[in-house]
């Protein structure tokens, strides 16, 4: 192939893909067992879909890294896993559908053969917002004395404000619920505003909404010929807190509504 041509099309693949993808999943897994596992990342209307293999073994973090998402798709994730530890139920599939936004949406609870799941979603650099939509430089903020904040705006660094940035920012200014704290933002003409910049876990104008974590759903494949009332006993009592989950919110039950045994 002719070399200025595949420089173009290596050119025009990091524009796209700068375009495109402006944020990424990561999943870890925690499991009593050792896992062969595959996660399929694929969303409500798009035929595309992407495999990542993984193993597990037993206590140690498994961590998929930087998987690319569409902020304007449904994600669907499907984690198909084979226990190699047991015979009686050595399958399963669970699956999560989400929008996706910026932060950790771990699942309050998870199920056999999981103890943890840990979902997070991030911008790539110099990208910010719940949709990792808003574009800040870091090099122009710092050309005028600023920084991009948490926001993506031009700001001052935390409890900072002023055209200098030398002033301190009093608690009382923005009213931040939920541990927030107040930055401040330059828009058009240099104009400042005092803003929240929430925790993770919230969102909203002053943090007094939290983000909703993903529910996930399994399905065991169950033989039925070696299947043991042990063996039920043992998924039900499976469904755990998660062990990964970093926001603390209350929860009143598990979810056991959304366990289900396929013994067909
Ligand atoms: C997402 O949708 C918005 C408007 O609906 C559009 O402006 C933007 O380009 C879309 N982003 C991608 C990556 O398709
Ligand atoms: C991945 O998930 C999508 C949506 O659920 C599904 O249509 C597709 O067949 C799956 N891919 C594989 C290889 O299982
Ligand atoms: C995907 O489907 C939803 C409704 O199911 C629709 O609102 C959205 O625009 C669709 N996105 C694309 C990129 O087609
Ligand atoms: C995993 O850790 C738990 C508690 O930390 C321990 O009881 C268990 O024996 C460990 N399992 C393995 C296979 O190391
Ligand atoms: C899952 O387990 C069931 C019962 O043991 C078995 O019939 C099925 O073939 C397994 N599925 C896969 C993909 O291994």
């Amino acid at each position: 192939m002719n070399h200025y041509y595949s420089l173009l099309l290596g050119v025009l693949f990091l524009v796209f893909s700068q375009v495109k993808c402006t944020g990424y999943l990561e999943v870890s897994f925690k499991s009593d067992f050792n896992l062969k596992s595959v996660l399929n990342v694929s969303s409500a209307n798009n035929s595309n879909s992407r495999l990542v293999p993984f193993l597990v073994s037993p206590n140690k973090t498994e961590t998929l890294s930087r998987i690319p998402i569409d902020f304007n798709e449904t994600v669907i994730i499907t984690v198909f896993v084979i226990n190699q530890d047991r015979l009686d139920i050595d399958n399963a599939t669970i699956t999560s559908t989400f929008i996706p936004r910026r932060g950790l949406l771990s699942p309050l609870t998870v199920m056999y053969p999981f103890t943890g799941i840990k979902i997070n979603i991030g911008c790539d650099p110099q990208y910010y917002g719940d949709q990792c939509n808003v574009f800040c430089c870091s090099e122009t903020a710092s050309r005028v004395g600023k920084e991009c904040n948490s926001l993506g705006q031009l700001g001052c660094p935390v409890g900072k404000k002023g055209l200098d940035c030398k002033q301190s920012i009093s608690k009382k200014w923005c009213k931040c619920k939920n541990k927030g704290s107040c930055i401040s933002s330059f828009g058009k003409n240099l104009h400042e505003r005092i803003q929240c910049s929430c925790p993770v876990g919230f969102t909203g104008i002053h943090c007094e909404r939290e983000v909703p974590s993903v529910e996930m759903m399994s399905v065991y494949g169950v033989d039925p010929k070696k299947f043991e009332i042990g063996t039920a006993k043992m998924l039900y009592e499976s469904v755990v807190d998660n062990e990964m989950v970093e926001v603390t919110r209350p929860h009143s039950s598990h979810l056991l509504h959304n366990l289900k045994i396929n013994d067909a």
